[in-house]
C-alpha cells in the first residue's frame, strides 16, 4: 500500500521548505500594507480583492472574481518590482508584495529557476495564481480514501497568461513546477486566503515530504 509520505515521482526537483523573503528591518514600515490611495497594479489588485469579499456575501462567485483581479494584474507589466522577480537556486523563491490588513489574504510573487517544483499539496485554503512569465508545468492528483495516497490524474503546461482559482480541501491537489528542459525562469503571482505571516505555513497541505 502507498504511504502519504512517499515522494511522488514527477520528474521534479522538490524543497522541504519554502523559501519567503520578508522585510529586512523590523523598524521600517510594513511597505506591504497598502494604503488606500495606493494606484499601482497591486493596490487596483487588493481593492479588488476587496470588492470580491464584499460581493461574496451578497452570494457573488468569490473564486470568479478572484480569478478576474488576477488576469488584470499580470496584464500590468509594472506589477513586480525587479526584486520581486529574482529566484533562488535552492528552490523556488516566494516574494510577499501585499497583505490584507484583516488578514483575510496575501499576495506573493513566485520565482521558478528550471527544475524547480512545489511539492504534491492539497490546500488549507482558497488559493488563486496566475502565471506572468514562462511555462509551469501543472501535475494534478485525486485523493484516494482507500490508500490514502494522492494519485496523479492529469499534467498540463500552464503558459503565461493562465488563471486558475481552487477551494481547500484535497479535491484539489496538485504539484507546480518549472521543468528543467524549458531552460529559462518562470514567475507566477499568487493569492492565498490567509494573512500575511501566515504565507509559508498555513497555505499547503503537503501530501509528500
Ligand atoms: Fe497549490
Amino acid at each position: 500500500m502507498a504511504h502519504p509520505n512517499k515522494p511522488h515521482n514527477t520528474g521534479f526537483i522538490t524543497m522541504k521548505s519554502e523559501h519567503v523573503s520578508r522585510l529586512k528591518h523590523a523598524s521600517a514600515p510594513p511597505a506591504f500594507v497598502l494604503p488606500a490611495h495606493d494606484d499601482s497594479a497591486v493596490g487596483q489588485l487588493c481593492r479588488e480583492l476587496d470588492a470580491a469579499f464584499a460581493a461574496a456575501e451578497t452570494g457573488a462567485s468569490f473564486g470568479l472574481r478572484v480569478r478576474y483581479a488576477l488576469q488584470r494584474a499580470i496584464a500590468d507589466s509594472a506589477l513586480l518590482r525587479p526584486d520581486q522577480r529574482i529566484g533562488d537556486a535552492h528552490g523556488y523563491h516566494r516574494h510577499l508584495i501585499a497583505a490584507d490588513p484583516l488578514g483575510r489574504y496575501a499576495v506573493a510573487s513566485l520565482v521558478w529557476e528550471p527544475g524547480q517544483a512545489s511539492p504534491v499539496h492539497g490546500h488549507r485554503t482558497w488559493c488563486g495564481y496566475a502565471v506572468i512569465e514562462g511555462v509551469l508545468s501543472e501535475t494534478l492528483f485525486r485523493w484516494d480514501a482507500q490508500t490514502q495516497d494522492a494519485v496523479e490524474t492529469r499534467r498540463q503546461p500552464r503558459v503565461a497568461g493562465a488563471v486558475s482559482f481552487v477551494d481547500a480541501g484535497r479535491g484539489t491537489m496538485h504539484q507546480l513546477g518549472n521543468p528543467a528542459n524549458t531552460g529559462t525562469r518562470a514567475i507566477s503571482l499568487h493569492v492565498y486566503g490567509v494573512a500575511g505571516e501566515h504565507i509559508a505555513t498555513h497555505v499547503n497541505d503537503l501530501i509528500a515530504a
